[in-house]
């Protein structure tokens, strides 16, 4: 049985309105049925664009937020369930390392004083001697210096205040640690040192890690599993390196294909997928697969009316799309993210946006997909004019930069011939 456990988990917060009495008018479906597990000792890396509900999730484990249905499984206890003073004793075990970290410091508290107040809550260390000792230890492993304790939050840089956050935690001895965003707010040559250390930790106190990105890139080498989250769900889980090698659903592959390649070779070649449209409303979150409205390959009716289960397509890589098969066998061909039948393929659309003009391609959209389709025919409008415009932009910069390259060869030759004193071979 897996350390942690999260079945069915949704977290939906009611919207209200309304002067004397609030009145409960929607909800927002921030987390809408997330199942995933973790083993212990492990990592499991949660990534997704800003506002898919990650956030939500990580809080929801530690019951920050309501559950509002689902279960929170965690070394055999449902902690969804649980009365709040019986959560209490699970708190210290399951703890959070959050994204800000000046912002989750209080600038008023001494490091000693940050660090203990936890511990003097949950009852560890016997008197403050005692737990100044722990602290030191663990300021020490998390690599700061000991006269830190009697320091401010905001004497330290970045990457050390997220040091300290991480102390924070570890003196409570926990057994989980979810960390949201851990190094976003960080400068990127320091973002590698903290997952390092994250890493190392692991490693010395056998920790099990909820790592939360809105980047691949940060979850990539610390992660056993990855779950890839779109608007409250998980739309594909696989094993980190099976993730990599081979993305299968087309949000996946389209967030890797944001990815820049160091070769540049490969980075040439590169196929890149751009999503039309910005992510829907959970507030209002499109029928069917979520993602069905910025797909490049959504499919007539199913893509807009069954929402597809994760399952397992072998070797626990799980997706959850009703055309993965046969995307890869590419018997299903790419539409347009906006589903307009009439146009097949982004260059299509990029030619035709030239000529036709914004009545004309209105019309296109069918009437009975138009509410929830109709914004996002304006940006397919506007990103097809920025990209006839980026082209021709590329294209004077190229014949620029050829005329350079001509007249700095002429130069090259002028002087060459000047030097020589000879003509031009
Ligand atoms: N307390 C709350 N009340 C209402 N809506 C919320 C609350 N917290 C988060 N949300 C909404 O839930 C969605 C998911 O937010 P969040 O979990 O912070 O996303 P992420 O961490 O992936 O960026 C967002 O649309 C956000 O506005
Ligand atoms: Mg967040």
């Amino acid at each position: 049985m897996s350390l942690l456990e999260l079945d069915d988990v949704k977290v939906h917060f009611p919207v209200k309105k309304g002067l004397f009495f609030d009145r409960t008018v929607g909800h927002v479906y921030a987390v809408d049925g997330v199942s995933l597990s973790i083993e212990a000792g492990q990592t499991y890396g949660l990534v997704g664009e800003s506002g898919c509900g990650k956030t939500t999730l990580g809080r929801a484990v530690l019951r920050l937020n309501d559950i509002t249905d689902g279960g929170v499984v965690f070394d055999g206890t449902d902690l969804a369930k649980l009365p709040s003073e019986e959560m209490r004793a699970f708190r210290r075990r399951l703890q959070m390392v959050f994204q800000d970290p000046l912002g989750s410091l209080n600038p008023r508290q001494n490091i000693e004083s940050i660090l203990s107040e936890g511990m003097a809550a949950h009852g560890i260390g016997k008197d403050q001697t005692e737990r100044r000792e722990k602290i030191k230890d663990i300021l020490a492993k998390v690599g700061l210096p000991s006269n830190a304790l009697s320091r401010y939050p905001h004497e330290f840089s970045g990457g050390q205040r997220q040091r300290i956050g991480i102390a924070r935690a570890l003196v409570l001895e926990p057994d989980v640690i979810i960390c949201d965003e851990p190094v976003s707010a960080l400068d990127v040559s320091v973002q590698a040192q903290v997952i390092n250390l994250l890493e190392e930790l692991q490693e010395s106190l056998g920790l099990t890690y909820l790592v939360i990105a809105h980047d691949l890139a940060v979850v990539r080498h610390i992660s056993d599993v990855i779950g890839v989250m779109y608007l409250g769900g998980l739309v594909e889980e696989a094993p980190s390196d099976a993730l990599y090698a081979k993305p299968r659903h087309p949000y996946t592959k389209a967030l890797m294909s944001a990815v820049p390649v160091p070769d540049p070779e490969v980075e040439d070649r590169r196929e890149r997928i751009l999503l039309h449209g910005d992510l829907p409303s959970p507030a209002n979150p499109p029928a069917g697969c979520r993602f069905h409205t910025r797909c490049p390959w959504v499919q007539e009716t199913k893509c807009a009316t069954e929402r597809p289960p994760l399952l397992d397509t072998g070797d626990g890589h799980k997706v959850a799309c009703h055309f993965t098969a046969e995307i890869e066998a590419g018997t299903v061909k790419q539409t347009l993210a906006t589903g307009i039948e009439a146009v097949t393929g982004t260059e299509t659309v990029a030619a035709e946006a030239v000529e036709v003009s914004e009545g004309e391609t209105e019309t296109e959209v069918p009437a009975a997909d138009a509410p929830a389709k109709e914004p996002a025919t304006v940006p397919a409008q506007a990103d097809a004019d920025a990209d006839a415009k980026e082209t021709e932009a590329k294209a004077a910069d190229v014949k620029d930069a050829e005329k350079e390259a001509a007249d700095a060869t002429e130069e090259t030759a002028d002087a060459t011939e000047k030097a020589e004193g000879s003509p031009k071979a």
